[in-house]
């Protein structure tokens, strides 16, 4: 198992190239398997998860090439054989659950692992289910998976969202693209990956308006047609690359950045003491001198703060000049970092959905555990800042997310590098 061993090394400059979205494309995968043509995407990231969608979606049938050095991604589905997505899977990514709605709406049945636990929270699918029910499928569950079908095919409906969930959001809306008539979503997600997703359907001929609002309006049409779509940069990413120089100090480019996607966060980090600005490829972050200023953060649905920075927001808060407070509220059980962020010498204190963060002068490497994908990257980015080695264990959890860190970060001024335990 990889380790991930860290060295503070003072400020960060230069440039980081920010990659295609890992929550786009685990949505914009799926999409293939509601037409008969080929779906190709390029600027996809390279991560174990992609991988695993890969394994997913050739194991219903459909054909997925890997092209351009993992940057291009090439499907077909025009001879799907198998409408079960199987635990063995499905347990190793949630995000497999996003085959429910397009293989109902093309296939008229699915049989769906659950996902069961998460370490963040106990993330359940009710919502999806609700959604498909509401445009005429049956959903029964039997030994863990979810059993669909729908006979006389999905007719569209009025659907209003409980929570503005994002998968709940993209699985409706998929399926909705192949019903009879028209579906109308309230309360849905509006993040970016939802409206690159519409986008990537609209190029296959589907009729959607009003993704990136809470109400989507989606006319089914027969058939879908084949596409060629680029996957959106990762916003996720982006806010994880912005905060290594506000830690270390220093002056990074983040190419293919921009602050539509982060506008929230920016704020914040605006609100901290750093500069960002926009240039001609991307966002440039700088910190020079100074300690940063402690700022409160809730995490929200889109446009809101996003709960994928909260721990890496943490991270930036814990040598901050004063006391924060963040509150999670997306996600029951997301502050595993913050023991280990105290093993560096960090002062916080949580209190279920709240953690108090008072800023010390500096942290202290320490050999941590990683938890979950941006937890693992949140005690990389606290690493770099604190005196002395860090070890930061279990990082399969980071190649979920993001691609080559040791030599994204390396080119920074990062000593980071990754040793087998
Ligand atoms: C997506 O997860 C992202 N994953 C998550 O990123 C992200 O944290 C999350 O959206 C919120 O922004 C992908 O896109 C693959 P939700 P998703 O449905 O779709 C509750 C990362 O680090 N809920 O919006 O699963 C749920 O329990 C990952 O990249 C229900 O109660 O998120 C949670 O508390 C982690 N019933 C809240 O809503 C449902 O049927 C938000 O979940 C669905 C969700």
């Amino acid at each position: 198992m990889d380790s991930i061993i860290v060295r503070g090394n003072g400020e960060l400059n230069g440039q980081i190239p920010i990659a295609g979205a890992k929550n786009a494309c685990l949505t914009l995968m799926p999409a293939t398997l509601l037409s008969e043509e080929p779906l190709t995407l390029t600027n996809a990231p390279r991560l174990s998860d992609i991988r695993t969608m890969t394994e997913l979606l050739s194991s219903l049938g459909a054909e997925v090439s890997t092209l351009q050095d993992g940057k291009v991604l090439a499907m077909s589905s025009h001879n799907l054989d198998n409408h079960v997505a199987d635990y063995d899977i499905v347990r190793k990514m949630r995000a497999s659950n996003l085959v429910l709605g397009p293989m109902l709406a093309r296939l008229g049945q699915a049989v769906v692992s659950l996902p069961g636990g998460c370490a963040i929270g106990t993330r359940p699918m009710d919502l999806h289910e609700k959604g498909l029910m509401a445009l005429g499928a049956e959903i029964e569950l039997k030994e863990g998976y979810l059993h669909a079908k729908v006979p006389g095919g999905l007719k569209g409906a009025v659907i209003d969202l409980d929570f503005p969930s994002v998968g709940a959001t993209e699985n409706i809306m998929m399926a909705a693209t192949l019903a009879k008539g028209t579906t109308v979503l309230n309360n849905a997600a509006r993040e970016p990956e939802i409206v690159d997703l519409a986008t990537c359907l609209r190029s296959m001929d589907a009729q959607i308006d009003g993704d990136g609002t809470s109400r989507i309006e989606i006319q089914g049409v027969d058939r879908l047609h084949g596409a060629t779509h680029p996957v959106v940069t990762d916003r996720i990413e982006l806010g994880t690359y912005m905060l290594a120089p506000a830690i270390c100090g220093g002056e990074v480019e983040c190419l293919g950045g921009s602050i539509s996607l982060v506008g929230s966060f920016c704020e914040k980090l605006d609100a901290a003491g750093i500069h960002v600005e926009e240039t001609a490829n991307g966002l440039k972050v700088a910190r020079r001198g100074g300690r940063v200023k402690a700022v409160d953060v809730v995490t929200e649905p889109f446009p809101g703060f996003p709960t994928d920075l909260q721990a890496q927001m943490m991270a930036l808060m814990c040598t901050a000049e004063g006391t924060s407070v963040l509150e999670e509220k997306i996600f029951e059980n997301r502050f595993m970092h913050a023991p280990e962020l105290m093993r560096m010498g960090a002062n916080i204190e949580v209190h279920g959905g709240t953690a108090t963060v008072h800023g010390v002068e500096r942290l202290k490497g320490a050999p941590v555990m990683a938890t979950d994908l941006r937890a693992s990257v949140s005690l990389i980015l606290a690493a770099m800042a604190a005196e002395g080695e860090t070890i930061v264990n279990r990082v399969y959890h980071l190649d979920r997310g993001y691609e080559r860190v040791e030599e994204k970060l390396g080119n920074l001024g990062a000593h980071i590098e990754r040793v087998q335990s």
